[in-house]
């Protein structure tokens, strides 16, 4: 296992749409248990295989007692709505509000292969939908409004000290 170098806003990978996890072997379970290591490394609840620079739809994560590996997923249905600050480990964790559904039910394929489906509330279900984009090539922050959009980042460049 080894802790993965963490890709950045705004590479490109990060912007492109995943291809299909079709291969469920070894080595995807080595790739995962990387992924978790880098999360956990860098005290994230979820992490897209985009977020290492691999065009893969696949995430893991770790959230409120949801522990899971989700090749190629998607959100199938959703409930309510919640407002409340997100953050991702791409965009140096800049935190800005967020409107998601409060519920939300995951379909993906785990490290097998085999179809599962998992419903989330609150923080998990805001994780689902925050690393499912990911795998969209979405960014939490191309959720905000423009000027809310800059703004964090402005801060995340200022944190990186890009001129
Ligand atoms: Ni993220």
């Amino acid at each position: 296992m080894a802790v993965r170098k963490i890709t950045e806003f705004p590479e490109k990978v990060l912007a492109e749409v995943g291809k299909a996890v079709t291969k469920f072997d070894k080595e995807l379970e080595d790739l995962c248990a990387d992924m978790f290591e880098t999360m956990y490394d860098a005290e994230g609840v979820g992490l897209a295989a985009s977020q290492i620079g691999l065009n893969l739809r696949l995430f893991v994560m770790d959230c409120e007692g949801v522990k899971l590996i989700a090749a190629n997923p998607e959100i199938i249905s959703t409930e309510g709505e919640q407002s409340s600050q997100e953050g991702c480990l791409s965009v140096g964790k800049v935190p800005a509000v967020v409107v998601r559904p409060q519920k939300a039910r995951l379909r993906a394929q785990n490290e097998k292969g085999e179809w599962f489906e998992q419903d989330g509330e609150g923080y998990a279900a805001r994780a689902f939908m925050h690393e499912t984009d990911h795998c969209n090539g979405k960014l939490f922050i191309d959720q905000l409004p423009k000027m809310r959009r800059d703004m964090v980042v402005k801060r995340f460049k200022k944190e990186k000290n890009w001129k």
